[in-house]
């Protein structure tokens, strides 16, 4: 216990040289009847107050066992075996388990993609944020109640008052993911992790939906980790990204220049695959070939079965490629042939190995 004290004393006071949010080199994996799945392997990243970032990455690349680790919320049988998660510069890896979840989850709320699975369907949802409050704050159930009102305000519900007595299958899938927020808010995070929050809604409410999280965002300097497989959602709302690979990071960057001057293959093809406006909507680009088996040891880079760039030196190394600076700024790559980039536009490349799916 003394331990334990001791660190949170360690505190550094508000505005010092600590991110918000750092994670050193994250490793999940999942233990299963013919080995163990390597899901998250070596993550790290970094988050300020006020500040968006994305995780992207194809269904599978292990974000929502990242944030699920962030929050100390692995689902059986996935462990955290590796890594470190400091709050405010303060490691809180070390804490007792059922601390640690604690002091996670006081700093941060989850909104998750299905509006219907997270809310308990039998609670009128005005209760569901009341709750939160009530428990946490030891609010009286009046404030608790004038409280939840406020948030649903707060998120753009109309007539909170009639609408607190609603049941979640009473509204409709955008104004359920309002309701999400609003419970993710009656917590009072310091930070938001939104995992893949709008993938389950219409285009036009997804819009107003990622607005209003960038919103809240601003105005309650909220630190804000966006996952989503889609690098067109994350590029609207956060100022860095990471993409993620085969549980790795394999790029990461300000937006603006990893959009615009991918350095990674993978990026570059996810980029290629951002569903084009003008298509029938179910029309997706997808990359062609599988992500690779994560239970099994393979060589060198995990991307190179599938990528046109590949060449000799990308698996003769036993290890993954690591990621290294690639400009002045905070741009990432791990991939080995960086430098080449410039050629991969116009060079038949991932655009000519996209398969189209409906
Ligand atoms: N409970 C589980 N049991 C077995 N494998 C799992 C479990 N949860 C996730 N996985 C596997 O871990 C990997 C990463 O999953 P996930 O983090 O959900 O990916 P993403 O959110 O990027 O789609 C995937 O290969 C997935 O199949
Ligand atoms: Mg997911």
């Amino acid at each position: 216990m003394r331990r334990e004290s001791e660190q949170l004393a360690a505190r550094p006071v508000a505005g010092g040289a600590h991110a918000l949010l750092e994670v050193h080199d994250l490793e999940v994996e999942i233990p299963l009847p013919h080995g163990r799945l390597h899901a998250v392997r070596g993550l790290s990243l970094q988050v300020d107050a006020g500040e968006a970032i994305g995780v992207v990455g194809e269904s599978g690349s292990g974000k929502s066992l990242t944030l699920r680790a962030l929050l100390g919320l692995l689902p059986h049988p996935a462990r955290l075996t590796g890594g470190s998660i400091l709050l405010d510069g303060v490691d809180v890896t070390g804490l007792p388990a059922r601390r640690r979840q604690q002091v996670l989850t006081e700093a941060m709320s989850m909104v998750f993609q299905d509006s219907l699975t997270a809310l308990n369907p039998v609670m009128r949802v005005g209760d569901q944020i009341a709750e939160v409050p009530r428990r946490r704050f030891g609010m009286s159930r009046s404030e608790a109640h004038s409280r939840a009102v406020d948030l649903m305000d707060r998120v753009g519900i109309p007539d909170p008052e009639k609408r607190f007595r609603a049941y979640p299958h009473e509204l409709s899938g955008g104004m359920r993911q309002r309701i999400c927020i609003a419970i993710a808010l009656s917590a009072a995070p310091r930070l938001i992790l939104a995992d893949e929050p709008t993938t389950a809604l219409d285009v036009t409410i997804q819009a107003q939906v990622l607005d209003l999280i960038d919103t809240l965002r601003r105005d309650e300097q909220l630190g804000l980790v966006l996952v989503s497989h889609d690098l067109a959602v994350v590029s609207q709302t956060c100022s860095r990204v990471y993409v993620m690979y085969a549980g790795r990071v394999v790029e990461s960057g300000e937006a603006r220049e990893l959009l615009t001057g991918p350095r990674h293959p993978y990026t570059f093809a996810l980029l290629r695959s951002v569903p084009d406006p003008d298509m029938p909507v179910h029309r997706l680009l997808t990359i062609a070939g599988q992500p690779p088996d994560l239970t099994e040891l393979h060589r060198g880079c995990s991307f190179a079965p599938r990528c046109p760039f590949a060449q000799e030196q990308c698996t003769a190394e036993a290890a993954e490629p690591a990621l290294v600076a690639v400009s002045g700024g905070r741009h990432n790559s791990a991939c080995l042939r960086w430098e080449t980039a410039p050629e991969w536009d116009g060079a038949p490349g991932p655009a000519d190995t996209l398969e189209s799916r409906s």
